[in-house]
């Protein structure tokens, strides 16, 4: 029971890793607020709730600053404080040269992958700041926010950034006893890529040294790990979790 009595916020909580992340969580003694924009997520709160966790959907969009506010304040009415802040939610493109990216589609994807997390860490600093008693944050970036991949311009640009702000909010609230970190996966067996073509796939497979993709709960772990006491002196650090990708 590493996060017993524990309150803990987790974005894009209702698929793949998030979804992972929530179960471990729960099971981990936590409280748990799935924050997400898929009616997935009302339906595993209710399934965790029937099995005797504390589970709560709210629905949220993570690039809306007034949404990331009323889960903020929806956590704390309802669970009494916050204590971790998981800023998972993420979306995917399919692969495209950067000359066929719009604006639009790149706007996209800094709106969901690089402002909803500093959204919701913004606000889940202020919240901890307030309670005075430390938190932790981490953040879901990939092993695309530290190299690079020909037709994800725009995935590589916004990971990057989440690398980067979790080491300046690590830096910057380590005296607060708010420890601010980051997880890289690499390639996961998700929803987001199942999508991905056959030989696409076999592709990304091949990449990975262990031969095989990861699995949402082997990412789960990491985030536990970070998100629990057992990481006390980690921090602005971005985990990389990829089956030897990165190390080749
Ligand atoms: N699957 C992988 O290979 C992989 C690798 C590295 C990093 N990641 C990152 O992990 C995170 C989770 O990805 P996943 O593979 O579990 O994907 P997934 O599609 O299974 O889950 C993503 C969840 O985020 C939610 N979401 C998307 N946009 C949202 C928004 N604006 N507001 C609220 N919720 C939103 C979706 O509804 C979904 O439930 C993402 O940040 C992704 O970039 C995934």
């Amino acid at each position: 029971m590493k996060l017993k009595d524990k309150v803990a916020i987790v974005t894009g909580g209702a698929s793949g890793i998030g979804e992972a992340t929530v179960r471990l969580f729960a099971s981990e003694g936590a409280s748990v607020v799935i924050a997400d924009r898929s009616a997935l997520g009302e339906k595993l709160a209710r399934e965790l709730g029937a099995s005797g966790f504390a589970a709560h959907y709210s629905e949220v969009d993570v690039s809306r600053e007034d949404d990331t506010r009323r889960l903020i304040d929806d956590t704390v009415n309802r669970f009494g404080r916050l204590d971790i802040m998981v800023a998972n939610a993420g979306i995917a493109h399919p692969s495209a040269p950067v000359e066929d990216v719009s604006v639009e589609q790149w706007q996209q994807m800094i709106d969901v992958n690089l402002t909803g997390v500093f959204l919701s860490n913004k606000l889940a600093i202020v919240q901890m700041k307030k309670q005075g008693s430390g938190g932790a944050v981490v953040n879901m970036a990939s092993i695309l926010g530290h190299v690079g991949m020909p037709g994800a311009a725009s995935y590589n640009a916004a990971k990057g950034g989440v690398v980067n702000l979790t080491r300046s909010l690590g830096v910057a609230y380590a005296k607060d006893g708010i420890r601010v970190n980051a997880v890289c996966p690499g390639f996961v067996a998700t929803p987001l890529i199942e999508r991905a073509s056959g030989e696409a796939r076999a592709r990304l497979v091949a990449a990975h040294p262990v031969g095989r993709l990861g699995q949402a709960a082997e990412v789960a772990k990491a985030v536990l790990f970070l998100a629990s006491d057992d990481a006390s002196f980690v921090v602005g650090t971005s985990l990389i979790v990829d089956g030897g990708y990165c190390a080749q």
